[in-house]
């Protein structure tokens, strides 16, 4: 696939630090952190697509065998730069997710936000369950084709909600390429046919991207009042069905 990540690596850390990404990134630190804490561990870990090594850090910090793998050096040196400045170890992997099946076996892979950038749906899915162990767990994130649909609601109005609906793919604006929309239920039958039926489920940017004011954001108590509220949101039906962002924990069972 053509590098679309690398150049914008700017743009995204700009994105990361905003008060809206540190939601969806402080939700996911904690949804994986009572994944990891189920598994026990230490664990070996590996996340795929795992750029600039946000959501594998924490699993570092906790001790976990971490294992950063990207198509882009630029992400993975900035992951090792986060990992030393944290005194961690994290080793980053310059490799493409087509060449999965000969990196052994882990406790627990994560593929977030990079699979609606793909074509390819189950063969992906598949390759990913090839490096779980029997038993292992799997977290991917995407997003929430029902949560665009809120948010255009209340950003744009009804007809602006509407035209989403009908869409059948999303222009990803940060990195100017469309993104496939996989609906929740989707993603969950196609996990289910590889072998990596769902466990649990967890919405991130709930209460978020139904607040259209994003300057009110930067207010710090109201930035705790809202991660709060996030975090007590995002593992509740049927609110975690409308995030911005969906997480589906599957366990590998069969293959
Ligand atoms: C939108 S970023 C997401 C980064 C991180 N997973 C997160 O959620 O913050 C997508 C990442 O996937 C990587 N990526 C995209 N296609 C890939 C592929 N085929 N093989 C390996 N990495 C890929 C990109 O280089 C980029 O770092």
């Amino acid at each position: 696939m053509q590098d679309i990540f690398s150049e914008k690596l700017a743009t995204w850390r700009e994105y990361t630090d905003s008060p809206w990404a540190r939601i969806r990134y402080a939700v996911v630190e904690e949804t994986i952190r009572r994944e990891a804490e189920t598994l026990g561990g230490p664990l070996r870990v590996l996340d795929v697509g795992g750029g600039d090594g946000v959501d594998a850090l924490p699993l570092a910090v906790a001790g976990h065998d971490v294992t950063v793998l990207d198509q882009s050096e630029q992400w993975l040196d900035e992951a090792r730069r986060r990992a030393d400045i944290l005194g961690v170890p994290l080793t980053g992997l310059n490799a493409n997710l087509d060449d999965l099946h000969e990196l052994g076996e882990f406790d627990l892979v994560l593929c977030h936000f990079v699979l609606q950038y793909r074509s390819s749906g189950m063969a992906d899915l598949r390759a990913l369950a090839g490096v779980l162990r029997m038993g292992g767990t799997i977290s991917v994130i995407l997003p929430n084709p029902s949560g665009m649909v809120l948010r255009q609601l209340v950003v744009d109005g009804p007809a602006a909600a509407r035209t989403e609906l009908a869409a059948e793919s999303k222009r990803a604006v940060l990195f100017d390429h469309d993104a496939r929309k996989v609906p929740m239920e989707e993603m969950e039958a196609q996990l289910s046919d590889c072998g990596l039926p769902v466990i649990r489920r967890y919405g991130t940017r709930i209460a978020n991207d139904l607040i259209t004011d994003n300057n009110v954001k930067h207010d710090a108590r109201f930035f705790d009042d809202l991660l709060r509220l996030e975090l007590d949101l995002c593992d509740r039906e049927p609110f975690l069905r409308m995030g911005g962002l969906y997480q589906l924990i599957g366990q590998k069972t069969a293959g």
